[in-house]
């Protein structure tokens, strides 16, 4: 029967047979539950053989790469490779506009940026994955069928580097994860974290990233999040997050007229984002987050809240 503990020593022992006694791992770390969780298991299992690389992309939300610094090297000392890619991603969206060529030059460079570090470290043998168990049988699953967005999980990683594929999470379902993740010690906020798509603030920030979009954009956000803590609400959230449009309205502030941005709220709830439903927010935390975000945020002068079902909506804008 089930238990977290009963789980961890046999996937503990699993990857121990796999790696042998001298096999050496890499993991792609995003911040994500998943990798998170898998990171820690196989540090487990051979120690100092695992690195780490953190593909930091400048896509993320406030506070992530820190978290994700914080968390594993200093709490975990897991040797860990951050990667401070910010300029190379931002250099090959200049001028780019249409989502999916967004997301695939996102993914593209990830590889890119990947492959050379790993390139770098040597001698390895393995690749970690956080793979878990909706994943295997979505993927065996799928055959045929539109594609309405794709979605490059940012550890899609080259099979040209020749690595053997380590899955620890392979049989588990997204609670059990959770569950071993709390077990491992992993912190709640990173283990309750709500999903994030892997192309991140990119495919938020809508039309050109830009860096000047992009800071108007994570201090909204982060705003919002904040808000929504403060507030209690976070876990009866599914993905809470702000969209930054590349339209600008006419407002008035002082005695001056403004153009500028208006921030988009979407928060959804849902069981596995295939269909969403709007979350019912208090009218009094979408005025505080409202006023907060015209206050705090410069180039925004109004707010709006998304209120779209999926279908037809999806949950990102793009
Ligand atoms: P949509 O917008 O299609 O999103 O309703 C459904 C879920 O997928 C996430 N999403 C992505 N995740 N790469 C990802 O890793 C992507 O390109 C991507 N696009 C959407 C989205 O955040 C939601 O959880």
């Amino acid at each position: 029967d089930w238990t977290v503990d009963s789980v961890i020593d046999s996937a503990v022992a699993a990857v121990r047979r796999q790696v042998g006694e001298t096999g050496r791992a890499l993991v792609a770390l995003s911040g994500g539950v998943d990798s998170s969780v898998a990171a820690v298991l196989v540090h487990r299992a051979i120690g100092d053989r695992l690195t780490a690389i953190f593909v930091d992309h400048g896509l993320l939300r406030a506070g992530e790469a820190e978290q994700v610094t914080r968390t594993f090297r200093d709490h975990f000392h897991i040797p860990l490779v951050h990667v401070d890619a910010a300029d190379r991603f931002l250099a090959r969206l200049r001028g780019v506009t249409d989502p999916e060529e967004k997301r695939r030059i996102v993914g593209r460079e990830f590889i890119r940026v990947f492959e050379e570090e790993a390139r770098r470290l040597g001698e390895v043998g393995f690749l970690v994955q956080g793979t878990i168990y909706p994943d295997v049988v979505e993927s065996g699953a799928s055959g045929g069928g539109a594609v309405i967005k794709t979605h490059h999980n940012v550890g899609g990683i080259p099979e040209d580097l020749g690595l053997e594929l380590v899955e620890p999470l392979r049989l588990l379902f997204k609670d059990e994860v959770r569950e071993v993740g709390r077990a491992l010690g992993l912190p709640d906020e990173l283990v309750g974290r709500h999903p994030f798509p892997g192309p991140g603030l990119a495919i938020r920030v809508l039309g050109e990233v830009t860096p000047e979009r992009l800071a108007i954009l994570r201090q909204a956000d982060a705003i919002f999040l904040e808000e929504i803590r403060r507030a209690g609400l976070y876990d009866r959230i599914w993905q809470a997050f702000a969209v930054l449009p590349d339209v600008r309205s006419v407002g008035v502030m002082g005695d001056g007229r403004t153009y500028a941005y208006p921030i988009v709220l979407r928060a959804v709830t849902s069981e596995d984002g295939m269909t969403a439903d709007f979350f019912r927010f208090p009218y009094e935390v979408l005025e505080r987050i409202m006023s907060r975000i015209v206050g705090e945020v410069p180039h925004v002068n109004r707010v709006v809240y998304d209120i779209t079902t999926k279908p037809p909506g999806t949950i990102e804008w793009e």
